[in-house]
């Protein structure tokens, strides 16, 4: 009989972090400048103007951050790579001391029993491909791709799980439609071609990777179940256009090879023809995918918001977190089952999941965050229930290790199982970690207690 109260075998249990998030010391040993170091300068942009200057200081902490890793039992670590420290100008020549640093991690990683979970890339963007126009620049997928094919070759003997990017959604909407991220455009024009490109280096990087990658690799997207205010067919049309831009804008593109209709309808006039032969690349197939969770929206229809005509519906009487996302388990749960009916049977990961919450102070030396164990406990649940009614999840991630630097808001959200003072960099796990310890310990068994 299936034990119902645990994880399938092996199941990989780990915590996620990135690399601008936590490292500090951008410019350190020949890095060059990322979009979100110069974005940072720029006043009003960031909370309290805050930057990852300092941030964890996990560049010049990480001996001992892979040891706080080992004492919460961590069996898997997903970070992020800085490409602006690997390839200081994007391109061209690499830096050995940025990618010993990365080695050296996965070592002590391997040393430590901890599996690597790579990302190429979580957002920080070179300067200098930044300046020829970033991702709306078509030329992005083969920067990418060399990159990629650098980092493979550095780690191969050191990594076996890979994914190429991180929540490709965010880096168009935030960066290229509202601006509130780098390169902080504004551009119906743009966002679909940095979409575009997004997907064309995605799937250029996978096939680099076959071409001499070991192991696996994957994509990371994040993922938010729409709901429809009421039963108008106009909430509806409202909650499908919103769904086709946010949750199928690259999915179908990489499991279907087409893009969502209603993107052509929401762009209108700036919606471009894509090559066929674009569309045939970013099929190339792909081991898993990784799904970043954090909440759902209710939407309804809005003539008086372009281009979407759609506007979210507050829902005044549920819980929030402090990024003012609803906490709603069971959409984790849609989601995971979603994905499987839409696009197949692939293997996924829960790549991110976790909340912002103020911290309780601590109590001798004890910080309760009772409300991020009932996060975890509550969305640990939904995706048992979702792996029994068949959904392939082969691991978890809580997001994150450590408070960090949320970006626009800076350091005003904590999202840690670690708590970090940011004052003396003193790290404290917070009873949220102990408490992941044990679902790890136990295999899942303790979220039914
Ligand atoms: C996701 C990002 C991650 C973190 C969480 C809260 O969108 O991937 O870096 O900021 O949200």
């Amino acid at each position: 009989m299936m034990d119902n109260t645990r994880f399938p075998e092996n199941f990989l249990w780990g915590a996620a972090t990135s690399a601008y998030q936590i490292e500090g010391s951008p410019l350190a040993d020949g890095a060059g400048p990322s979009n979100w170091h110069r974005f940072c300068r720029i006043p009003g942009a960031i909370h309290n103007g805050d930057t990852g200057d300092v941030a964890c200081d996990h560049y010049r902490r990480w001996v001992d951050d892979v040891r706080l890793m080992k004492e919460l039992g961590l069996k898997a670590y997903r970070f992020s790579i800085a490409w602006s420290r690997a390839l200081p100008d994007g391109r061209g020549k690499p830096s050995e001391k940025g990618l010993d640093f990365y080695r050296n991690l996965a070592d002590a990683l391997a040393t430590n029993g901890i599996e690597p979970f790579v990302t190429l890339h979580h957002w920080d963007l070179p300067t200098a491909l930044d300046d020829l126009g970033g991702w709306a620049n078509r030329d992005s997928a083969h920067w990418f791709a060399d990159y990629a094919h650098l980092i493979f070759r550095a780690l191969e003997d050191r990594v076996r799980y890979w994914t190429t990017l991180n929540e490709p959604w965010v880096i168009v909407d935030a960066g290229y439609m509202h601006g509130v991220h780098p390169p902080g455009i504004k551009s119906l024009e743009k966002a679909p071609l940095a979409a575009h490109n997004l997907l064309r280096a995605h799937a250029s990087a996978v096939q680099a990777f076959r071409a001499d990658g070991k192991g696996q690799i994957g994509l990371v997207v994040n993922l938010e179940p729409k709901y429809a205010a009421s039963n108008a067919l106009e909430d509806a049309a409202a909650m499908a256009r919103t769904h086709a831009y946010m949750n199928r804008q690259f999915l179908d593109p990489v499991f279907l090879g087409a893009y969502p209709d209603e993107l052509a309808e929401i762009f209108g006039r700036d919606w471009p023809r894509f090559p066929e032969d674009d569309l045939k690349l970013i099929q190339e197939p792909i081991d898993f995918l990784g799904i970043n969770y954090y909440t759902r929206s209710v939407v309804r229809s809005d003539p008086s918001s372009p281009p979407f005509y759609a506007s979210p519906v507050p829902q005044a009487n549920a819980e929030h977190t402090e990024m003012n996302w609803e906490v709603f388990p069971d959409g984790l749960k849609s989601c995971l089952l979603w994905v499987k009916r839409r696009y197949g049977d692939v293997p996924l990961y829960v790549t991110e999941n976790g909340a912002a919450l103020a911290d309780s102070a601590s109590r001798e030396g004890r910080i309760d965050d009772v409300r991020r164990i009932d996060y975890f406990r509550t969305h640990l649940r939904a995706a048992q229930e979702a792996i029994q009614q068949g959904a392939n999840l082969k691991g978890y991630f809580a997001w994150s290790l450590l408070d960090n630097f949320e970006w626009a808001c800076g350091f005003s959200k904590r999202f840690g199982l670690v708590q970090v003072d940011y004052a003396t960099q003193e790290r404290t796990p917070k009873a949220s970690g102990w408490f992941y310890r044990q679902v790890i310990e136990s295999n899942g068994a303790v979220i039914w207690d």
